[in-house]
C-alpha cells in the first residue's frame, strides 16, 4: 500500500517502510519539487522559493547585513541573538480566521548578557508599531530578519521588553524548503514552526538553544476554540470576542510552540500515574479520532517502560485540518493531520506517527537539541520508538525495521546533515540505525539506563550530540569513541550491525 504522494514529512517514508515498501528511499527525490536548492549552510540561498517568499528567510542572506547576526548555528547563521536568553513570553495575540490577520502584543522577560546598548529579536515579516522595555518607549528597526532595539537608556541584565506588531501570516517554505510558520485553514489556523517559522508570526529568539516558559493569550471569533501548549488557564467572553488563556510551564524552544484556532473540542483524560491527558480535535471529527485519544495512555506507559518517567506535566494530541503528512511533536500536544486519521483506525501508519511525536515527548522537547545539526538526537530516537511500539504492536521486529533501514541507508553522517538533509532519511532510520547499533554493542540494561539518564539528566535543557556521546561511554563504561566514528561520524557505516554484546 503506497499513501499518497508523500508531500514533505519523512516520516511517509517510514510509514512507507512499515507498509512494506522497504526499497523506498525516495526521501530526496520526491521532496525535489518543494525544497529549496541545496545549501550547505555557506552556500548563499540566491535563488528558489525560500528566497523569494515573503517572511521566509534563507539560512544565509547574502547582503542583508543579518548574515551571522545569529549564535553561530552552522546550518542556520541568521537565527537566535547574541546575549539575549528569554525567560519568557507572555504571547498575547488576535487572530481573525476570516481576514487572516493577527495582532501581537508579548512581552518578552529577558537576561541580557555582556553589555548591551543594543540588542536583536528574530522577526521575520512582522510590522512592529512599538517596542518597550521595562516600560520605556525604545528605539527599533526591523529588517527581513530582525527586529533590532535600542532601550531608552543602558539596559540592566535582566529586562521586560514588550512588542506590539501586527502580520498577515505566511506560510513560507522555510530556509529548509518545507512550509513552516502560521497556517490558515477553513475557520482556523494552526501553526508549525521548526525549524524557523516562529519568527514569521512572533518576535522571539528562534533558536532551539534558548528554551522559556510561556503564557499565550489567544483572542478569537465569538464560538471559537484556542488551543496552545500546557495547561488551560481561562476561557472568558469579552467584547463578543473569545480569550483563551494557556500556559506552558516547562522551558519550551520556539519551535515546539502549539497554537491551533477552529471549531475545536478539548478532550480531557487521566493518563499513567495520574497524568493529566488534554487533546483537541476537531467538532466534526471528535468521534472518528477517539481512537487515537484512547491509545495515548496505553503508549505513555510502553514508553516509560523503556525511557523513564513522562518528563513532562502532560501530553495529548491535537488533529488539525492541516495538509497530510504534518506531524510535529508540540511540546505536551503533538500536532497531526486529519487526513491522516480519518480512517478512524489504529493501522500500521497511524500507530507510526502517534508513537512517532510521543517519542519526542522525551528527545526533542524535554531535551533539545542546542544546535540544528543535531537533529538526528529527535528524528532518530523518535524513529527508535516509533519501531519499538510497532514491535509491541505487531507491526514488524525492530531488528526488521533496523536490517531493513540499514540497507537502505544512503550515504552521509546523521550527526552532519546540510540544511536541505534536516528532514532527510540520515537523521531519521538512517540516525535510528545508529542506535540500534550501539544497543548491540552496550546490551539492552545499558541502551536504555543510557536513554533514561539522557532524559532525567538533561532535562529542560539543549545538548549536542557530544554531549550524547560522552554520556554513552560513561553509563556504558565502556570507550565507544569509536564506535561512534564508525557508526555515527563517518560518511558510510558498515554494512552489517555488530553482534549482541
Ligand atoms: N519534527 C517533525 C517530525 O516529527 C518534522 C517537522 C518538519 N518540519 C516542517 N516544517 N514540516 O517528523
Ligand atoms: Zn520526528
Amino acid at each position: 500500500m503506497r499513501h499518497r504522494p508523500p508531500l514533505l514529512l519523512p516520516l511517509f517514508v517510514a510509514a512507507a517502510l512499515v507498509a512494506g515498501c522497504a526499497a523506498d528511499t525516495g526521501v530526496q527525490s520526491k521532496r525535489a519539487d518543494t525544497a529549496a536548492p541545496a545549501t550547505n549552510g555557506s552556500a548563499p540561498g540566491t535563488t528558489g522559493p525560500a528566497s523569494t517568499v515573503p517572511g521566509s528567510v534563507p539560512a544565509t542572506e547574502p547582503g542583508s547585513g543579518s548574515t551571522g547576526d545569529g549564535v553561530g548555528d552552522s546550518l542556520f547563521p541568521a537565527l537566535g541573538n547574541p546575549g539575549v536568553d528569554v525567560q519568557h513570553y507572555d504571547v498575547h495575540v488576535t487572530y481573525d480566521a476570516v481576514t487572516d490577520q493577527l495582532q501581537g502584543d508579548v512581552t518578552l522577560s529577558v537576561h541580557l548578557s555582556g553589555d548591551r546598548p543594543t540588542f536583536s529579536l528574530d522577526a521575520a515579516g512582522l510590522t512592529v508599531t512599538a517596542v518597550t522595555v521595562d516600560g520605556k518607549p525604545a528605539k527599533f528597526s526591523t529588517d527581513a530578519a530582525k527586529l533590532r532595539i535600542t532601550p531608552a537608556s543602558a539596559p540592566g541584565s535582566s529586562v521586560e521588553v514588550e512588542v506590539v506588531y501586527h502580520v498577515k501570516p505566511t506560510t513560507a517554505p522555510s530556509a529548509v524548503g518545507i512550509p513552516d510558520g502560521w497556517f490558515n485553514t477553513p475557520g482556523g489556523s494552526y501553526v508549525l514552526d521548526e525549524p524557523d517559522g516562529a519568527r514569521s508570526w512572533l518576535p522571539c529568539n528562534d533558536h532551539p538553544s534558548d528554551k522559556a516558559t510561556y503564557t499565550f493569550t489567544i483572542t478569537v471569533g465569538s464560538g471559537v476554540t484556542a488551543v496552545a501548549n500546557g495547561v488551560q488557564r481561562d476561557h472568558r467572553t469579552e467584547n463578543g470576542h473569545e480569550v483563551w488563556v494557556w500556559q506552558e510551564d516547562r522551558p519550551m524552544a520556539t519551535y515546539l510552540i502549539q497554537v491551533l484556532t477552529g471549531a475545536y473540542d478539548i478532550v480531557e483524560g487521566t493518563g499513567p500515574h495520574g497524568l493529566p491527558l488534554v487533546s483537541a480535535v476537531l467538532t466534526a471529527d471528535h468521534a472518528t479520532m477517539q481512537p487515537f485519544i484512547d491509545v495515548t495512555g496505553e503508549q505513555i506507559a510502553f514508553f516509560e517502560k523503556y525511557f523513564g518517567t513522562f518528563p513532562l506535566d502532560r501530553y495529548g494530541i491535537a488533529i488539525t485540518d492541516s495538509f497530510s503528512g504534518l506531524a510535529m511533536e508540540t511540546q505536551e500536544r503533538s500536532l497531526f493531520s486529519r487526513d491522516d486519521f480519518s480512517g478512524g483506525r489504529l493501522d500500521p501508519s497511524t500507530q507510526l506517527f502517534l508513537s512517532h511525536e510521543l517519542t519526542h515527548q522525551w528527545f526533542g522537547d524535554a531535551v533539545t537539541p542546542a544546535r540544528w545539526r543535531d537533529i538526528w538526537l529527535n528524528e532518530s530516537f523518535a524513529t527508535y520508538g516509533q519501531w519499538m511500539w510497532g514491535e509491541h504492536v505487531g507491526n514488524g521486529s525492530v531488528a526488521d525495521s533496523a536490517a531493513a533501514a540499514l540497507a537502505s541507508r544512503p550515504p552521509g553522517s546523521s550527526a552532519d546533515p546540510t540544511v536541505d538533509q534536516l528532514f532527510s532519511y540520515n537523521s531519521y532510520d538512517g540516525g535510528a540505525v545508529v542506535l540500534q547499533a550501539l544497543r548491540l554493542t552496550i546490551g539492552d540494561a545499558s541502551f536504555f539506563q543510557l536513554l533514561q539518564q539522557w532524559v532525567i539528566r538533561n532535562n529542560g535543557t539543549s545538548r549536542t550530540t557530544d554531549d550524547f556521546v560522552k554520556l554513552a561511554s560513561q553509563i556504558s563504561g565502556k570507550d565507544l569513541t569509536k564506535f561512534f566514528a564508525t557508526w555515527l561520524f563517518a560518511d558510510q557505516p558498515p554494512s552489517s550491525f555488530p553482534a549482541a554484546a
